[in-house]
């Protein structure tokens, strides 16, 4: 080769290398800005500038032609590349796979997360207790509606027209109508039954009643009550007696004691409140019953004869009984529930303890 060969050789060589490191600069740039949105295409990335024949390979096989005194710059600068490069297309595949991850990506194939299956509320599991215990004692059930009108509540059971229940404190109105009230005791459906039927009549009333009182611990504008009623000929006071000591032994164990104490109700005579020996300490005293040894659980007493011939049954041929107990009192004893709020604020995490009850 003549020297003026040789000297166009060396330039084009030149040249060439020249364009090399300027095709890597673009390279470096262009790797930066790079994106990807699926795994797809970070593997479409990763095919382009890493694998065999892949530009940055392309760009190490042309390094031989490199003149001596250019190499060590064209080696830093697809060292530097290749860095970049593998950097950026592991950063692009960790994206890609946490927002799968996240659910950015929603595969409608895969199966389902297990849902939680919910449990009973408390106050349902006593309900049905209650009226399990009632039924094996032969009474039925009956129901009867939450809004009603002061007859079924009030004035068939007996209620004088000035008696305090009455007042604007207890009773919740609707629309500021007089007559039509939301019921303050399921003692309205044991009247809507009478007004239907002639006695034997033996059945429990379970329901959500309302009272205007402040919200608190020991208080609420709603709880839930079961009340009682049997009606036929002679029955007494003695049987009142057994069936709710029956139904305190079925309740709460079978060593239960009652105690009947004297009390007042409109639409009973006598009346009565029951206790329980309590269902912690057994009678002995203890924080729970106050050192009394007893828990108050029900009222209850014969039926008032007005009541009896207010609702059309003939009080000269027939007697009856009548009780009456909160859910939320029964419930209290069992599972020593301290805030009566907690029964209607449906927390997850207080009604999961139930779900074994
Ligand atoms: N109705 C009464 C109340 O709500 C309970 C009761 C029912 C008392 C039957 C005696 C007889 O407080």
């Amino acid at each position: 080769m003549n020297c003026k060969l040789f000297c166009i050789f060396v330039h084009q060589i030149r040249k060439h290398t020249k364009a090399m490191i300027e095709k890597i600069q673009e390279l470096i740039t262009e790797v930066k800005a790079l994106q990807a949105g699926t795994a797809e295409e970070v593997e479409a990335l990763r095919i382009k500038y890493l694998s065999k024949k892949g530009e940055i390979s392309m760009l190490m096989n042309d390094f031989r032609n490199v003149p001596a005194d250019m190499k060590k710059e064209v080696g830093m600068r697809i060292n530097e590349l290749k860095t970049l490069a593998m950097e950026r297309i592991n950063n692009l595949r960790d994206a890609v796979s946490k927002a799968e991850v996240a659910g950015d990506d929603i595969d409608l194939t895969r199966t389902a997360y297990p849902i939680r299956l919910g449990s009973r509320h408390p106050l349902t599991v006593v309900r049905n207790e209650i009226v399990d215990i009632f039924s094996r004692l032969g009474f039925t059930l009956a129901e009867g509606p939450e809004v009603e009108d002061d007859w079924h509540v009030y004035s068939s059971m007996n209620f004088a027209d000035d008696h305090p229940a009455r007042d604007m404190q207890d009773t919740f109105f609707v629309e500021a109508h007089p007559d039509i009230i939301l019921r303050s005791h399921t003692s309205s459906v044991q009247a809507r039954v009478m007004e239907q039927q002639q006695p034997p009549i033996r059945v429990i009333c379970p329901g959500r009643v309302y009272r205007n009182e402040a919200i608190s611990a020991r208080a609420h504008c709603f709880f839930h009550q079961v009340e009682g009623l049997y009606i036929d000929r002679n029955v007494s006071f003695a049987d009142l007696r057994q069936v709710l000591l029956q139904f305190a032994r079925e309740m709460f164990g079978t060593d239960t004691q009652i105690r009947l104490r004297p009390s007042y109700f409109p639409f009973t005579e006598p009346s009565a409140e029951m206790d329980v020996s309590c269902t912690i300490c057994g009678g002995k005293g203890c924080s729970m019953c106050k050192g009394a040894g007893w828990l108050e659980i029900l009222g209850c007493g014969m039926v008032d004869p007005a009541v009896l011939e207010a609702n059309g049954i003939d009080s000269t041929q027939y007697t009856g009984y009548a009780f009456g107990m909160g859910i939320e009192r029964i419930a209290n004893l069992k599972y020593q529930v301290k805030d009566l709020r907690l029964f209607s604020e449906n927390d997850v995490r207080f009604l999961d303890e139930f779900r074994n009850a």
